[in-house]
């Protein structure tokens, strides 16, 4: 059976952003033909693909075989990985050589593989009982040397590792801006966390390391670290999309790998829109830039502050809020709310208690605690898959456990739950009611979580 197939160009600069950022830990102990297998499996600069082409489908070009290397499409560990709706097939030795018979999910039947049937599969699409393989692998003109290098790789594919993680480590990149006025002291409260980890064995028997690294050079990053955090707010762009991120703020563009902890600004701004119906029947929140006498207003950034004098309530995010002058604040009308995604009353009392250990250790910085906060919640739901996990450990493995935590209440927010459907931990946010005259809020107020759609 073929499966119609056109390669298009983003498939192609998939295929080459993986090698670029796909570089994989070297793993010891590799012959040389498995050694000289594994560069041409993964398209490595200098492998058997630099100079060899591949045909794709009807297309009568040639391709250079180096955008096409095996593991873009087979997978890191050859089990194969499914996309626009074509099933690449698994090519580990053990599953090529099954002694017997193999149905494909597509109904094809073949015997097992031989070193002589799986060159000629991989040059001329014929699979080990003669049937054609479909269009969406490609043709390789490689050499007999070439493709024996292939096939003693494949008997140890399955043994590669993700990047970022040894027999004794394990690296986790830390997503910090450098001129960010908390980044400092994110990493000192991580390295404790770290620290107390390793004391009482790390992961599984491995020892976990925060990095820092700058925003721009996150998406080369992703073949050093097995994982990134990201507590400044969203991760950033460009970043592979299988790579794990647990970032504060949810993304635009949503990843398998991209979990958050809390609701987006926009997603505060609607709970402020939804309170605002319930709370004071008032259908559409003005601009605090245009109030008028009387009216209620959102108050999206500092700038209208003067402008919102007149109006009766104002409304805003906690991050609007924290970035007003305190002396501001006093001119805000009596009726302020401010939704807050994660307010104390809602984390758990041992968190707070294991926050405050890690911090005394690190020696917090008081004008920071809110940003540890999050780089500690974000290493928390971390720490906790990675335990899960267990010592025999993948990145999709851990994206599983990811997906697995349910009312996980070891971070500085509200209870966190994720799915395969969810990839924000928390949803919603207090709506908080501030006091201008004693600059103080209220203890406790009403939490709004956003329509379910
Ligand atoms: C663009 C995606 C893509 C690339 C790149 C690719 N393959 Fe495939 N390959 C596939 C798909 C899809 C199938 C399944 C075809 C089918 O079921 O008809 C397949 C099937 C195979 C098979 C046949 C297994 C069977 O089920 O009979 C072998 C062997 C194979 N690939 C080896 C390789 C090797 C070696 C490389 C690198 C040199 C490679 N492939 C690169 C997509 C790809």
């Amino acid at each position: 059976m073929l499966t119609a197939f056109t390669i298009s160009p983003k498939a192609v600069a998939a295929a080459l952003a993986f090698v670029l950022l796909g570089g994989l830990q070297a793993s010891a102990d590799l012959t040389s033909a498995e050694a000289r297998g594994r560069s041409a499996y993964f398209g490595e600069k200098g492998s058997a693909l630099d100079d060899a082409t591949a045909r794709i489908g009807t297309l009568t070009t040639k391709l250079p075989a180096s955008s096409l290397p095996c593991a873009s499409c087979h997978g890191r560990t050859g089990l194969g990985k499914a996309e626009r709706g074509v099933q690449p097939s698994q090519i580990t030795r053990d599953a090529l050589t099954r002694p017997y018979t193999v149905k494909e999910a597509t109904g094809r039947k073949r015997p097992p593989y031989t070193l002589t049937s799986f060159r000629n599969a991989v040059r001329t699409g014929k699979d080990a009982g003669g049937n054609d393989l479909s269009e969406a692998m490609p043709r390789f003109n490689l050499t007999d040397k070439q493709l024996a290098d292939l096939w003693a790789f494949l008997a140890v594919v399955g043994e590669v590792t993700d990047p970022g993680i040894t027999d004794t480590a394990i690296t986790i990149g830390v997503v910090a801006d450098p001129r960010h006025p908390a980044t400092r002291s994110q990493l000192k409260v991580l390295d404790a966390l770290a620290a107390d980890i390793n004391a009482i064995g790390g992961a599984h028997g491995r020892k976990l390391k925060f990095e820092g690294l700058a925003p721009s050079a996150a998406a080369a990053a992703a073949s050093t670290y097995f994982a990134l955090i990201a507590p400044q707010g969203a991760a950033p762009a460009g970043l592979d999309p299988d790579l794990p991120v647990v970032s504060l703020l949810p993304s635009e563009t949503p990843s398998a790998g991209g979990f958050a902890l809390v609701a987006s600004e926009a997603d505060q701004v609607a709970a402020l829109r939804r309170y605002a119906v319930e709370a004071f029947e008032v259908v559409s929140l003005r601009d605090a830039c245009a109030a008028k006498k009387g009216d209620t207003v959102l108050l999206a950034s500092t700038g209208c502050l003067v402008n919102a004098r007149p109006a009766r309530r104002v409304l805003m995010t906690h991050s609007v809020f924290s970035s007003l002058p305190p002396a501001s604040r006093a001119s805000l009308p009596a009726e302020t709310y401010i939704a807050i995604a994660a307010p104390l009353g809602r984390i758990d009392p041992q968190a707070q208690a294991a926050f405050a250990g890690t911090r005394a250790k690190a020696g917090g910085d008081k004008s920071a605690i809110l940003s540890e906060a999050d780089a500690y919640s974000a290493a928390a739901v971390l720490v906790e898959s990675l335990m899960r996990a267990g010592r025999d450990i993948s990145r999709v493995g851990f994206v599983e456990k990811l997906e697995g935590l349910r009312d996980f209440s070891g971070a500085m927010t509200p209870a966190l739950s994720f799915g395969p459907n969810r990839h924000v931990g928390s949803r919603g946010a207090e709506i908080v009611r501030y006091d201008p005259a004693k600059g103080t809020l209220a203890t406790s107020g009403t939490w709004v979580e956003p329509e379910t759609r």
